[in-house]
């Protein structure tokens, strides 16, 4: 269960892209954040109770490294999740995290830890 929140409704930090370049993404587009330290894509989510959730994030990295990134929320960091390599850019895996949300309104940043940034990443779930 959960609520989706697509990643293309959210922003990039400069250099970022929204693309629609590869297969099995939902919605219109995924989220290609830039490729340095800290490069980062901010996702509106929803809440309707304040509380600890699990944030699932759709992601693909096609790459030969996993692309591990910081997790925020709000401002706050709640530590690194690793992203693990998938087979390809066209095929999207799940990285879930547990996080204090408030009700209403919350923002999901997803910041690369590494020089590569983060993966390219399509949607979070938020469980309710
Ligand atoms: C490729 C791929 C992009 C991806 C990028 C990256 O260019 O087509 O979708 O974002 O690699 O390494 O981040």
């Amino acid at each position: 269960g959960g609520t989706l929140f697509e990643a293309e409704t959210g922003t990039l930090s400069a250099g970022g892209t929204f693309d629609s370049n590869h297969l099995g993404y939902t919605g219109t587009a995924f989220a290609n954040p830039a490729n340095a330290t800290g490069a980062y894509v901010d996702i509106p989510v929803a809440a309707a109770t304040a509380g600890t959730k699990t944030v699932s994030i759709r992601y693909s990295d096609g790459t030969t490294a996993a692309r591990p990134a910081t997790i925020s929320v709000n401002g706050a960091s709640q530590g690194t999740l690793n992203f693990p390599t998938t087979a390809d850019w066209d095929t999207w895996a799940t990285a879930s995290v547990s996080v204090p949300l408030k009700a209403g309104a919350n923002t999901i940043r997803i910041a690369g830890a590494t020089a590569n940034g983060p993966a390219n990443i399509d949607s979070v779930t938020v469980s309710q």
